[in-house]
């Protein structure tokens, strides 16, 4: 039966689905991985696509931007169509010294200034945590490279206000990245008692803004968190 956000039936969605915040981005990696890409859902232009890949099944699913959004979307993936695992595919902001513009970062934990987590157990500050079998299984893809990093990011509910200085202090804590996604899509994955990864392309960096990607080379740098996080989904 279809939710109030998708309109896909039981059974249409894989066990694991990737789930870039960009619903067109969703459409593309479908039609990249699968040799015929069915469309399960289209609610509020949310797409998701089901195929196969190398014969296995997989989805992929926009989450739309920030915690609140990822929450409902990841929160009806695990409810009402018994998926197990999901891996966040998109962009951060690079923080800390030892990243840079293209590099991909395998988050392991999230910290946030949402009090989405909070909400969860009161009176306790929630761990967001990856699952160590996805995490193992992207960083494995990886295959030593440098340009790929392996630590914390932190998920943050504003884009645009960034109180002064914060971002300096969490760098200096090697917090490598900033999105607005992942520490609620872990926070939901320990909800239901399943599993979440988030793999991110760093599209920009907050202290250096020497380097601009152009297209191109936005494109093939997110291959590799494609790769990575392929690679998780079908471990
Ligand atoms: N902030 C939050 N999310 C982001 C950023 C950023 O600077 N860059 C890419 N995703």
């Amino acid at each position: 039966m279809p939710t109030p956000h998708i309109s896909a039936e039981p059974g249409d969605f894989a066990a694991a689905v990737l789930m870039p915040g960009d619903p067109k981005r969703a459409q593309r990696i479908a039609e990249q991985l699968f040799e015929e890409p069915r469309l399960v859902t289209d609610v509020r232009g949310m797409l998701g696509f089901t195929g196969e890949v190398g014969g296995r099944p997989l989805s992929v699913m926009g989450s739309g931007m920030g915690q609140p959004s990822a929450t409902i979307y990841s929160t009806e993936l695990y409810r009402f169509y018994g998926v197990q695992r999901i891996i966040r595919v998109g962009t951060c902001g690079g923080m800390s010294g030892s990243v840079h513009v293209g590099d991909t970062v395998v988050a392991l934990g999230a910290h946030t200034d949402s009090s989405m987590n909070q909400q969860r157990i009161p009176g306790i500050n929630f761990s967001a945590v990856a699952s160590f079998s996805l995490a193992s299984a992207a960083v494995a893809a990886a295959h030593g490279s440098d340009s790929v990093h392996v630590g914390t990011i932190i998920s943050r509910d504003h884009f645009y206000s960034v109180p002064e200085g914060q971002p300096r202090k969490l760098a200096d804590y090697g917090v490598l990245g900033v999105d607005m996604e992942t520490a609620a899509l872990y926070g939901v994955a320990a909800e239901f008692g399943r599993e979440a990864l988030t793999v991110l392309t760093v599209s920009d960096h907050l202290f250096d803004h020497s380097v601009e990607m152009s297209s191109q080379e936005r494109e093939t740098t997110f291959q590799t968190s494609l790769t990575l996080a392929v690679a998780a989904a079908l471990s």
